[in-house]
């Protein structure tokens, strides 16, 4: 499929850029300084107009804060990590939950449910609390819908994601252990219906060992587009 004007880069694990039809640069899931799997040209990204974050987790917000603080672009997420980064310096944090959408410009961002942990480690090496994991919708200038699931299994409310926000392209998690593997994501694909998935959350670790491939083989016949993005690789 044709992104008409969109492009999408995945930065490695959960971490995408999404440059829009009218120009903005949005980023989910920054976690960028030390994630392995980062392109370098990335790991100090200095352009963002919108930042998002599904859960408290390092692997999803490691880099927010750096991000915001270099950009100053508004971070959305819930609310509990909306407070936790305003107490870390981040002028402009926009908390929300589950069932709101934030419009920004011509921007749309949806919370949606997702079936995870959201705890914050402190660099004290405490936990705080996080909220409850999410997920995105977000419905760009030329109507182009992207769901983005954060970590999570898949659920049954899934269906409602489809019937209420027909995303074209799922960013789905695959590689098990901490969240959906193939199975569960295949599973997933057949309740949201999407144009395309992009697998993403796998191989960064040893333990995410799900792979596109195997995605695939569980989707053959299917009417869905599975994009196997390379960190660094782009889609529009
Ligand atoms: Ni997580
Ligand atoms: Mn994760």
């Amino acid at each position: 499929m044709q992104l008409e004007g969109a492009v999408i880069t995945w930065l490695g694990h959960a971490s995408f850029l999404v440059e829009t039809p009218g120009g903005k640069s949005i980023v989910i899931d920054p976690w960028l300084s030390d994630n392995p799997k980062c392109p370098d040209q990335y790991r100090n990204l200095d352009r963002a107009d919108l930042i998002l974050i599904s859960h408290g987790h390092f692997d999803h917000m490691g880099s927010a804060a750096d991000l915001a603080k270099r950009t100053g672009a508004p971070v959305i997420s819930n609310f509990e990590i909306g407070s936790y980064l305003a107490d870390q310096g981040v002028q402009n944090t926009i908390g929300m939950n589950k069932g709101g959408t934030v419009a920004v410009g011509d921007i749309k961002v949806t919370m949606v449910h997702a079936d995870h942990s959201s705890g914050i480690t402190t660099t004290e090496g405490t936990t705080v609390y996080g909220g409850e994991a999410g997920g995105f919708v977000v419905t760009l200038e030329n109507g182009l819908t992207l769901y983005h699931a954060g970590d999570t299994n898949v659920f049954s409310d899934m269906t409602i994601i489809r019937e209420l926000y027909a995303p074209d392209i799922a960013l789905l998690p695959i590689g098990g252990h901490f969240t959906m593997s193939p199975k569960e994501a295949a599973y997933a694909v057949k309740l949201l219906r999407p144009k395309m998935v992009i697998p993403m959350h796998y191989g960064t670790f040893d333990a995410l060992t799900g792979t596109p491939d195997a995605l695939m083989d569980l989707l053959a016949g299917e009417p869905v587009e599975v994009n196997a993005l390379q960190p660094g690789g782009q889609c529009r």
